[in-house]
């Protein structure tokens, strides 16, 4: 793993910690609540949990949503949740990093949790610095004399240069959560070592990030086989030179992908063999699923699904890897009609001896959706964090980590 303290290495003992997680989640637009708990459960069961039970005083930071975004929301729900999770009380305060917020915090007792308002409701929070930077800022000025120990447990949010993320570390000692630390040694197994076939899947839409993880991972011989599906499946069959028909390549245009062809074109004629593309796809016809060969295309419906022939396609070469990566579906599985691929693309994942490393938010309801949980080797709860780590970039939220080390190793 990188070189970061975790907590193992402190003690925590009527400590006042500040513990940066990830709460985000998905919310209701018509009711402001949240859908689905998973991040909370997560840090809670682990970090929280542990830090609790070693009797410090934990403060918690996190951020809901995006500012003039609808799920930007306050994190009182997010506070009773956890509650109801670690079955003790959790107190929630309107505030960050003011009078209220730090009276709050100094009366806290050995065991007891606070969570503080959404980190994002400071304006400067998602302003990008360097840690340096954003140590100067009033949050952290504020708070640091209040704690003695700073951990990041938000994987997820790593690779924000944000205040929470990285301004503590060059003032506090800084150690990894639970979740930062097992998210980091999951990833570093299935990048840098990966068993041998090495699979990777991918689909969902952001098909510039797929392009940027193939190249990654194909370059670095990393991948053995690329298997595409989903809207980047798409993209890359217009690269191999098809026409997907009118209404495909506007949804292409639309969302602004139609730049990357070039780049896709030329890194599946450095690796033919190696990027596997959908010989046959499921068409929507009037909400019924039909499927074409590619040799059918161009078509005047929408495509939604990988077809039979791929799925068994990519099922023999599952079959056979050692190691697989999964990151998003490879149809609209969301809809039963083209659920087909997703579902037995998972299940071939769930059921092969390989080590098999799932994320992103799609991909990780798609697996809850299935059952496939307990099947699966590592599910990430990141999305970004994700991505960025499996094309190598380095996430500053593990940089200001591995810095902090250098200054208490
Ligand atoms: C996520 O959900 O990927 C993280 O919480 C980061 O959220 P952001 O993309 O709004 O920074």
């Amino acid at each position: 793993m990188t070189n970061i303290l975790t907590m193992d290495d402190f003690n925590f003992d009527n400590r006042t910690v500040l513990v940066r997680v990830d709460f985000n989640s998905p919310i209701d637009p018509e009711t402001g609540k949240i859908l689905e708990d998973i991040r909370i459960r997560m840090h809670g069961e682990t970090t929280i949990k542990e830090l609790v039970e070693k009797g410090s005083k934990v403060v918690v930071l996190a951020h809901q949503g995006r500012p003039g975004e609808p799920d930007f929301t306050s994190l009182e729900q997010h506070a009773k949740a956890l509650s109801g999770i670690l079955g003790r009380p959790v107190r929630y305060i309107d505030d960050l990093f003011g009078e209220k917020a730090k009276s709050a915090i100094r009366e806290m007792k050995s065991g007891e949790i606070l969570v503080l308002q959404n980190v994002r409701t400071y304006t400067k929070e998602c302003k990008k610095g360097t840690p340096e930077e954003q140590a100067k800022t009033e949050f952290v000025q504020s708070l640091a004399p209040l704690a003695d120990i700073f951990v990041n447990d938000a994987f997820a949010a790593a690779h924000r240069a944000h205040v929470s993320i990285i301004g503590f570390a060059p003032v506090l000692p800084s150690v990894a959560g639970r979740i930062m630390e097992r998210e980091l040694e999951a990833l570093a197994k299935a990048l840098e070592s990966p068993e041998k076939p090495c699979v990777y899947i991918l689909g969902g839409a952001k098909a510039d990030d797929a392009l940027r993880i193939s190249k990654y991972v194909l370059d670095n011989n990393i991948a053995d086989y690329i298997l595409m599906g989903g809207v980047a499946g798409h993209l890359f069959l217009v690269a191999k030179g098809m026409d997907l028909g009118r209404l495909n390549i506007e949804f292409l245009q639309k969302k602004k992908l139609m730049e990357f062809v070039q780049g896709i074109r030329e890194l599946i004629r450095e690796y033919p063999e190696r990027i596997k593309t959908a010989p046959d796809l499921a068409i929507d016809v009037d909400g019924k699923r039909r499927e074409i060969s590619v040799e059918e295309l161009p078509t005047d419906y929408s495509l939604c699904d990988i077809g039979t022939k791929t799925i068994q396609q990519y099922a023999e070469i599952i079959e056979k890897a050692k190691s697989i990566v999964v990151s998003g579906p490879v149809g609209i599985f969301e809809n039963e009609e083209f659920a087909k691929g997703t579902k037995i693309i998972l299940e071939a994942v769930a059921n092969s001896q390989a080590f098999s490393l799932v994320g992103g938010g799609h991909t990780v309801a798609a697996v809850k959706q299935l059952a496939l949980e307990q099947k699966m080797g590592y599910i990430s709860t990141a999305g970004g964090a994700l991505i960025e780590f499996l094309m190598g970039e380095e996430l500053p939220g593990v940089a200001a980590l591995e810095e902090a080390a250098k200054r208490n190793p």
